[in-house]
């Protein structure tokens, strides 16, 4: 037993003592909410065959998914452990349509984006899922609730994502470094087994070449995505071709990406031009927490950080991982207009 294991709330509370003094320790109030609800859900997960958690609830979100019963119980369980945290003024869900303003006598001063549970078509087959969010201070000049939720990443607090797989894990980012906590049920905390994450040099030993795309949309793949793809698999020279990996859960693919290195992309289509992922709670967090690791974010023009938000589930085209990798991609964008 390590009787000075690093949990999540020490960690954040000597950061808060280095970097914010003067702060109130909301922050600390805040996270420690959202880490209940991640150990529930991950509790949810590991026992929905048995607790006949799997299949669908009967409805549908506003971005069209069909709600799976996961889902629901997820985004419930964000929302009412954040709004009980007194921590919280407003918060943008997956799952809900509109903004969740929390009562005033519980209001707090910060705001919180969410994907409750990500890759949920993966669920009743067993494969990694997680959850993602965003959290922002609430602007002392705003008025209005969503001038508070729609907020671009470069004024991002701190953002997460929880992993649901062989091991549960809270990957953290702040501006001063991206932290990764693994789960200890013996002790119900989240313990700090992976300090200062960096995403792999391309030429660093375990810097692996993968791209991770859905390639059953080839066939409406722009002029851009197609010639970047297919350099990767036929590639000049002597070059080996680069190994493909996809999972279909943003959280498993962009994990994956965070430790070995790599380039995930969900681009835009010739059906569908903004792609799938929604920008405010899944590309925003995500884009930031590659940065911070020493990776590159992009919609195909610019950091996915300089993205000013304007609709709460818009959505945008992704690339996320090596930086001289997505510097290609943003070329092809301008050779291919
Ligand atoms: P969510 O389950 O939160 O709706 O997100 C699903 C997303 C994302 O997790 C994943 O990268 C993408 O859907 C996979 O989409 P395709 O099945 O179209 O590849
Ligand atoms: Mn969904
Ligand atoms: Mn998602
Ligand atoms: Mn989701």
């Amino acid at each position: 037993m390590d009787t000075e294991c690093m949990t999540v709330t020490r960690f954040v509370l000597e950061e808060k003592k280095r970097f914010f003094p003067g702060a109130s320790g909301d922050l600390t109030i805040l996270l420690n909410a959202l880490l209940t609800a991640i150990k529930a859900c991950a509790s949810a997960v590991r026992k929905a065959g048995i607790a006949k958690l799997y299949g669908l609830a009967g409805s549908s979100n506003t971005t069209g998914d069909e709600q799976k019963k996961l889902d629901v119980l997820a985004n419930e369980l964000f929302i009412n452990m954040l709004t009980s945290s007194y921590t919280v003024h407003v918060m943008a869900s997956e799952e809900n349509e509109n903004y969740i303003e929390v009562e005033t006598a519980k209001q707090g001063n910060y705001v919180v984006c969410f994907d409750p549970l990500d890759g949920s078509s993966n669920i009743d087959c067993l494969v990694t899922i997680g959850s993602i969010f965003g959290v922002w201070k609430k602007p002392l000049d705003s008025k209005e609730p969503i001038s508070c939720i729609l907020q671009s990443g470069e004024k991002l607090r701190c953002a997460g994502y929880a992993v649901y797989g062989s091991a549960c894990m809270l990957v953290l980012a702040t501006k001063n470094g991206v932290n990764g906590f693994t789960y200890d049920p013996s002790i119900g905390e989240f313990i700090l087994t992976s300090p200062s994450i960096t995403i792999p040099r391309m030429n660093e030993k375990r810097g692996q070449k993968i791209y991770s795309i859905n390639e059953g949309y080839a066939k409406y793949w722009d002029k851009a995505v197609t010639e970047y793809v297919r350099s990767k698999k036929f590639p000049e020279g002597k070059e080996k071709p680069w190994a493909n990996r996809y999972v279909g859960s943003m959280v498993a693919d962009v994990h994956r990406t965070l430790c070995y290195g790599g380039v995930f992309m969900y681009p835009g289509t010739k059906e569908a031009k903004n792609g799938k992922i929604r920008l405010l709670y899944e590309s925003i967090p995500m884009s930031y927490i590659v940065e911070m690791a020493g990776g590159q974010s992009s919609n195909g023009h610019c950091s996915v950080l300089k993205v000013q938000p304007k609709e709460i589930h818009q959505r945008s085209p992704i690339f996320l991982g090596y930086k001289e990798e997505i510097e290609k991609i943003e070329k092809l964008y301008e050779k291919y207009p």
